[in-house]
């Protein structure tokens, strides 16, 4: 377990955080442009339309040889650091590999025993120093809040203010996961309709994991859609998100078993058990009841697609890999795209690629 140097109290944020999140959202964009992506709740539907047409166009360009050298001269005079302290596989390929696709210089810090944390620095000292040297942050942290509390330091500390991006933040948020999600919902649903109206099941540790938290949050943003958590009871979606979903008129149900959602659901979203986060193992009888097996998928409609944002354990057998609903490997590799994209619209070269990129469409 890597133990953590204590985070540091500064003049100003408590006030800060304690606002709501409306309030907060304006310090985090510039000239109506995305700066810092820390929330799901920043993402509106023109925005997220707008991202999915660049992900499209930015992979139809990365198709040809030509295209990718264009690409990857965008921001090959720029630098990005990723700060992962949490593991990743996933998320931090993805981000690495977004970068290097625009061209961005890259360095990491996985481990704060390497860093110089382990002296005693605070991890906000780190993060100033990560800005001295770089022109973005990409952070995964164990503590719900701390890429926030880096966000508004450096906007409202610092002189050298750089744009950061939650890459995963404890139990709470998962934003950019969200975006991948939902972009592979979209692609899946192209021919029927779109996500609006959709029925989306959300299943398995939905209290502790934050990739279903920020999904939930994006729904708000397609007319209709109904969402069916199945989970046990211990493990079912917070306070905070059902208020949120009522707030906003949008239908969920809570489910205690997979078998109750299957028939209904367009999407099914499987998530693993956090059990990183069990106290007295609360988490070990609760794996085979919520687990897709090969006898489910008949009781599935026929275009129903199974997502999962990965790593899976036992919640997925692997023998329904082959079914062709199963799209949780092209989700993943979505997840590059869809950060390409991001970035680009934080940098502003989305206008270029708009204007110069049909050059290289076939
Ligand atoms: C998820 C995460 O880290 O929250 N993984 C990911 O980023 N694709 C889900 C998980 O760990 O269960």
């Amino acid at each position: 377990m890597v133990k953590h140097t204590a985070q540091r109290e500064f003049e100003g944020w408590k006030e800060f955080c304690s606002r709501p999140l409306q309030e907060r959202l304006p310090l985090f964009s510039r000239d109506g442009r995305i700066y810092d992506v820390l929330f799901s709740q920043q993402f509106n539907r023109p925005f997220l339309d707008f991202l999915y047409g660049l992900t499209n166009r930015i992979r139809r360009i990365a198709k040809s040889r030509e295209g990718m050298i264009w690409l990857h001269k965008l921001h090959a005079h720029q630098r990005a650091m990723l700060y992962f302290v949490q593991p990743s596989t996933r998320t931090f390929l993805s981000f690495l590999n977004a970068c290097h696709i625009l061209g961005f210089h890259t360095s990491e810090i996985r481990d704060p025993q390497t860093s110089s944390e382990i002296k005693g620095e605070s991890p906000e000292d780190s993060i100033r120093t990560f800005s001295s040297y770089v022109d973005l942050i990409i952070m995964r942290h164990p503590q719900e809040g701390f890429a926030e509390k880096t966000a508004w330091l450096l906007n409202d500390f610092s002189d050298r203010p750089v744009p950061v991006i939650n890459a995963g933040s404890g139990r709470d948020q998962h934003p950019t996961q969200a975006l991948l999600d939902v972009y592979t919902l979209q692609r899946s649903f192209e021919e029927i309709g779109g996500i609006d109206g959709k029925v989306i099941a959300m299943v398995g540790d939905l209290n502790r994991g934050r990739t279903v938290r920020s999904l939930s949050y994006l729904m708000k943003n397609y007319n209709g859609v109904k969402i069916l958590y199945a989970a046990p009871p211990a493990f079912q979606i917070g306070e905070d998100i059902r208020e949120f979903l009522q707030s906003h008129g949008i239908h969920y149900e809570e489910h205690d078993s997979l078998e109750s959602v299957l028939p209904e659901a367009d999407a099914i979203y499987m998530t693993r058990i956090q059990d990183e986060h069990d106290v007295k193992g609360e988490s070990q009888s609760e794996y085979e009841a919520f687990s897709l097996g090969k006898e489910h998928l008949a009781r599935m409609k026929p275009h129903a697609i199974i997502m999962h944002p990965l790593p899976r354990r036992g919640e997925i057998d692997v023998m329904v890999d082959k079914d062709p609903r199963a799209v949780y490997w092209r989700q993943e590799r979505n997840g590059m795209w869809t950060r390409t994209a991001l970035l680009a619209v934080i940098f502003g070269t989305d206008e270029k690629i708009e204007a110069e990129g049909d050059l290289f469409l076939s």
